[in-house]
């Protein structure tokens, strides 16, 4: 006779994978779920462009289901695209992909991370990652198998990652260095000579370098530096880039991976396993981002920069001192003059003036003391919210 064991929820729960059970959910959705419940917040907390898609790339989505385009791609994109990717890339950068061989469109940056991290690491292996970072960076290596190793940078050095001391942290075990410039939570941008130096420590080491540079067009009064594209970067580099951001389009779930063919095999094999191909329509949109869509960046950036320029001297003017970021669309003031930490002040902010930040604890390591707002919002809310701002720092600056 067969003894029949109970599956209740405690012996359920202990079926998790150790390396999924493990995994700390997001600082980011805790707030996001508390807001849910809340009136007339304003929330600086949100990570995607409140701008809806543009027009033209709406219509081209539209246009592509209307002519029955409803089926799979070939796994790594319609060709058409990864072709007019390359042309992009060459054209920003001066840097040059095999549309054949060497690039992947994927199911948003997420997905070109996981592919990756799941491609590269054996178990065990470590992924240097200068922070505060993603929220996503450090879970995905441990969901890779991995060990992430938080190199924090700091206020004080513009939160420019430091190459010494992304050395000090190299072990045998070190496979890869991942970045994100420009930087989410931070707005920090790498200089050309940070990006070379760490270059050179990649190559002193033998390490991949996967730069994760969707917001590579939301700069302001800067040139963005692709990290491959420095001199004898390339080969070792996975170039992670979107359009969720520069295009306004998170729900579209689009992106794309780019590097040497020899490491591209690894990732397109995960990807027709688990994925096959990215969403139909939206390779259509990306299409027309890439043709039609830089005016409509540009208008964009545009107005992003306005709201950068009522936010940041906004902030430091309340006693909240605010490093000017140069990318992306965050803002990451200072609260340590409050005596608070970062979830408290979060926490009262939102309980006592209806303003949603996020801490900077979420983003690991040299988070801690500061929050990130974003001005991905209108810039009436961004006046309105520095007032309230200004009412809780009455109370407590
Ligand atoms: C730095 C960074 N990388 C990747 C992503 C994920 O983007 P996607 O929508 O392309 O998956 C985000 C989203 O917030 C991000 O900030």
């Amino acid at each position: 006779m067969s003894t029949v064991v109970k599956m209740d929820e405690k012996v359920r729960e202990s079926y998790l994978a150790e390396r999924v059970a493990t995994l700390k959910p997001s600082g980011i959705r805790k707030f996001f779920d508390i807001v849910a419940t809340m009136k007339d917040v304003i929330s600086l907390g949100i990570g995607e462009p409140d701008f809806n898609t543009p027009p033209s790339i709406l219509q081209a989505g539209i246009r592509s289901l209307e002519l029955g385009q409803t089926h799979y791609t070939s796994n790594a994109g319609i060709l058409e695209l990864r072709l007019a990717l390359a042309k992009h890339l060459e054209r920003m950068y001066g840097v040059s992909y095999d549309p054949v061989k060497e690039i992947i469109i994927t199911v948003g940056v997420s997905e070109a991370l996981y592919l990756a991290l799941t491609a590269l690491l054996d178990p065990g292996e470590e992924v240097i990652i200068p922070t505060p970072c993603f929220v996503a960076y450090q879970a995905e290596v441990t969901l890779a198998g991995g060990v992430p190793v938080e190199v924090p940078s700091k206020m004080e050095d513009n939160f420019q990652l430091c190459p010494d001391k992304i050395e000090e942290a190299i072990t045998p075990r070190t496979k890869a260095i991942l970045i994100g410039y420009p930087n989410n939570p931070t707005g920090a941008v790498a200089s050309r000579e940070t990006l070379v130096e760490l270059l050179r420590v990649a190559e002193k080491y033998d390490l991949v370098v996967i730069s994760d540079e969707i917001y590579d067009q939301l700069v302001y009064g800067i040139k963005h530096v692709c990290f491959p594209a420095l001199a004898g970067a390339q080969p070792r580099t996975l170039l992670l880039g979107g359009f969720s951001k520069d295009y306004a389009m998170t729900g579209w779930r689009i992106g794309y991976a780019a590097g040497p063919a020899e490491l591209m095999q690894g990732l397109l094999r995960i990807h027709q396993y688990t994925i096959m191909s990215a969403p139909t329509t939206a390779q259509a949109a990306a299409l027309e981002a890439l043709a039609h869509g830089q005016a409509y960046v540009d208008e964009m950036i545009a107005e992003y920069n306005r709201r950068r320029e009522l936010i940041v001297p906004g902030l430091n003017r309340l006693g909240l001192p605010t490093f000017e970021p140069r990318g992306a669309f965050y803002a990451f003031p200072q609260i340590t003059a409050t005596g608070m930490d970062e979830e408290t002040f979060s926490q009262r902010l939102l309980e006592e003036e209806r303003v949603a930040v996020v801490p900077g604890s979420a983003f690991g390591a040299g988070g801690e003391g500061f929050v990130r707002c974003s001005y991905a919002t209108a810039y009436e809310k961004i006046e309105e919210a520095l007032r309230r701002i200004e009412h809780f720092m009455h109370r407590y600056g």
